[in-house]
């Protein structure tokens, strides 16, 4: 290869690496669906998201940075039943939902937020 064509195969290669890290940035869904026994619950990220604000997205990424590059789907620590990880107690995936969505949801100071079972599990 001459310097040119490496030079241009390093150009090529950073664009695709730029693209690459982009794409997994926003690989967030505008909204996501728990498959509970007792209904279904649909979960709008981006609502979520716009309203809790960039830079904060470990309000309930709390495993992650606040803006949320890193962030991971739930499931992959919470399971069905309950864990143990470094001596601590991780939570049901039921339990974290509850206490994480309608904990902040019993705040809402506006009322807005559901708190009733059926307001968030629909058959
Ligand atoms: C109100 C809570 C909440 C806020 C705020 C929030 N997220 Fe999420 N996010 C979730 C939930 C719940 C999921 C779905 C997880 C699952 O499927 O287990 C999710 C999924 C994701 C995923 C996909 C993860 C995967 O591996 O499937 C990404 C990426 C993500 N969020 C990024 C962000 C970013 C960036 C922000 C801030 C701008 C943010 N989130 C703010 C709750 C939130
Ligand atoms: C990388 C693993 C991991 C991911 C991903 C994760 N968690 Fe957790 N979570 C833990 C561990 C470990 C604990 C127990 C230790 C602790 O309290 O930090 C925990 C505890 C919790 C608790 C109880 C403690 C508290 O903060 O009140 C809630 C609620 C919770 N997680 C909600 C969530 C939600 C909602 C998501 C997805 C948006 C999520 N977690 C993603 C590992 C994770
Ligand atoms: C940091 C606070 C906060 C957290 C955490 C949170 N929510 Fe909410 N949620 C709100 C607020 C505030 C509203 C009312 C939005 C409005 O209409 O102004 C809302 C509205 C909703 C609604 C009804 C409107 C809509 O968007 O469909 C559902 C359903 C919902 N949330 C589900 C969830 C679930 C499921 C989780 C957990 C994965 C969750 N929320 C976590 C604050 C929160
Ligand atoms: C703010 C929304 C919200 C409210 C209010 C709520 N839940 Fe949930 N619930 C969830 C989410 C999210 C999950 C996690 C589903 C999953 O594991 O994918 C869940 C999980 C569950 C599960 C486990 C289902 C399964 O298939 O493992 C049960 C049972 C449950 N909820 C019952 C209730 C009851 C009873 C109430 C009222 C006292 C209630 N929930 C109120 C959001 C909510």
């Amino acid at each position: 290869m001459t310097r040119r064509q490496r030079l241009i195969v390093a150009v090529v290669l950073a664009a695709t690496f730029t693209f690459v890290a982009v794409a997994f940035a926003a690989a967030a869904k505008d909204s996501y669906t728990f498959d509970a026994k007792n209904g279904k619950v649909t979960f709008n990220h981006k609502a979520h998201a716009d309203k809790v604000g960039q830079g904060k997205c470990n309000t309930c990424h709390h495993s992650s940075k606040g803006d949320g590059s890193d962030a991971k789907g739930c499931k992959e620590c919470h399971k069905a039943e309950k864990g143990e990880k470094d001596g601590k107690e991780v939570p049901a995936m039921k339990d974290a939902a509850h206490k994480k969505c309608k904990g902040c949801h019993e705040k809402d100071a506006e009322k807005k937020a559901p708190t009733k079972c059926t307001d968030c599990h629909k058959k």
